[in-house]
């Protein structure tokens, strides 16, 4: 269901109208749909029925405590991939049992801390890794849960930087040779063999490459049953796609049938790992026009969001949908380049766009939700945006706008000399 109307020319999230939160709480602002969350959430669990499972969330999409707090109150995991997520998460009330922790490159103090957690699994991405939580749980005496990422060396189809899959790739074990590794992994003292995993790229939006990855992980699990090593659950990662412009995914429902039809009846948990697909179409990012500059035979758009705010359009040239929030009637319509201020030529929103605008009015830049704050930073000394939650018909602010202080904090001068 979209969470997006328009009412009398004015742009709604749920019952809110986006101009009201604007002017509350300032531009850029990102804004997010409880409702819209939870609906995805729910239709990840819904699918699973009977088949035992577990939807870790995968933090790095969006780690707004308020939208790990609402996961975690519907009974989701999360999938963390540093110290840092893995506090959040704990933060926001989620529960150790329910963490996996992924990345190629958990330090030592990150494995520490998540043995002492006592989080579900890690999933290990190297033989280097799995030598190095041996040695950390044998000094704590902790048995560390763990899975083996496979490279299962399928094409994702999605975009070079975000997949993962394929051999080419830096992440996890070539899935020809993990059977060494796991029985290295069941000769070790304190490691406990749980899974096997794999996430073979992000935005995908077709259900085949994530059936030839299953079926390759599943003659692996045979293969490694016949060397007499368990395995408790699946993990198949996250990456399911979701529509930005004319992208046709699969619906969550269909995805969940392919892969547990495939499962069939074997004793195996299944724990998904997604982002994306939970939170980027519940959120949008507000701008307001600064300038409307005429080049030529160009014109641009100057907003007060910038690729400091949402940097995907930039790395990705990702097509975001950009609609005014209030509708301008004495505008006339032109082709825009929606351009933040920042001293970059790809400092781009949107390109090509077709809109009816003046200076001053708001633009609402749609699915904004995944990979949009999480990636934001601090270029060129600009605060991050506002964040805001709206349940129903009442908006709550949920990070407040970081300040120029905020940004100083931990600086120092040079001492003068003497
Ligand atoms: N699990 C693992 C091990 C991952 O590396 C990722 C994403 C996920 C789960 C979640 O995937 P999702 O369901 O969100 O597709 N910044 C990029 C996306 C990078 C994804 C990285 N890994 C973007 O803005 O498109």
């Amino acid at each position: 269901m979209s969470h997006f109307s328009r009412r009398n020319g004015q742009l709604y999230i749920d019952n809110i109208a986006l101009a009201d939160l604007a002017i509350q709480h300032g531009t850029p602002a990102y804004v997010y749909s409880k409702e819209a969350i939870s609906e995805q959430f729910l239709a990840y669990q819904q699918a699973m029925g009977e088949q035992p499972q577990l939807i870790c969330y995968a933090v790095k999409a969006n780690c707004s405590l308020a939208i790990l707090n609402v996961l975690a109150k519907l009974g989701a995991g999360f999938d963390i991939v540093s110290g840092g997520e893995l506090e959040r998460v704990l933060a926001a009330g989620g529960q150790p049992q329910r963490i996996v922790f992924s990345g190629v490159g958990k330090s030592h103090d990150e494995i520490t801390l998540a043995l002492k957690t006592g989080i579900h699994c890690f999933n290990v991405e190297s033989t280097a890794e799995l030598e190095r939580i041996q040695d950390i749980a044998q000094g704590l005496d902790i048995v560390a849960p763990i899975s083996i990422r496979v490279n299962p060396d399928v094409d994702a189809g999605t975009h070079p930087y975000i997949s993962t899959g394929l051999k080419e790739n830096k992440f996890g074990i070539d899935i020809d040779s993990v059977s060494a590794v796991y029985q290295r992994a069941a000769a070790l003292s304190h490691l406990a063999i749980k899974g096997v995993d794999c996430h073979i790229g992000s935005q995908l939006t077709e259900i085949a490459p994530f059936i030839d990855a299953m079926d390759r992980v599943l003659l692996l699990i045979d293969h490694l049953a016949e060397k007499g090593i368990t395995i408790e659950h699946l993990d198949l990662g996250g990456g399911l796609g979701v529509r930005y412009q004319d992208e046709q995914p699969p619906a969550i429902g269909d995805y969940i049938h392919a892969i547990r039809q495939r499962l069939g009846t074997r004793d195996l948990r299944l724990i998904l790992e997604p982002g994306r697909s939970i939170v980027a179409n519940a959120g949008v990012l507000l701008t307001r026009v600064e300038y409307l500059k005429n080049a030529g035979d160009k014109n641009f758009a100057i907003v007060d969001a910038a690729m400091n705010d949402m940097l995907r359009p930039a790395l990705y040239e990702a097509w975001l949908d950009i609609e005014t929030v209030s509708e301008n009637k004495q505008a006339n319509t032109a082709i825009y380049d929606i351009v933040g201020p920042v001293c970059e030529t790809g400092d781009f929103l949107g390109k090509q766009r077709s809109l009816a605008i003046g200076e001053g009015d708001l633009l609402c830049i749609h699915s904004a939700g995944a990979y949009g704050m999480s990636m934001s930073s601090n270029y060129n000394s600009r605060p991050r945006a506002v964040e805001i939650m709206v349940d129903d018909s009442k908006a709550h602010l949920i990070k407040a706008r970081e300040t120029n202080a905020d940004l100083m904090r931990g600086e120092s001068l040079l001492p003068d000399p003497c």
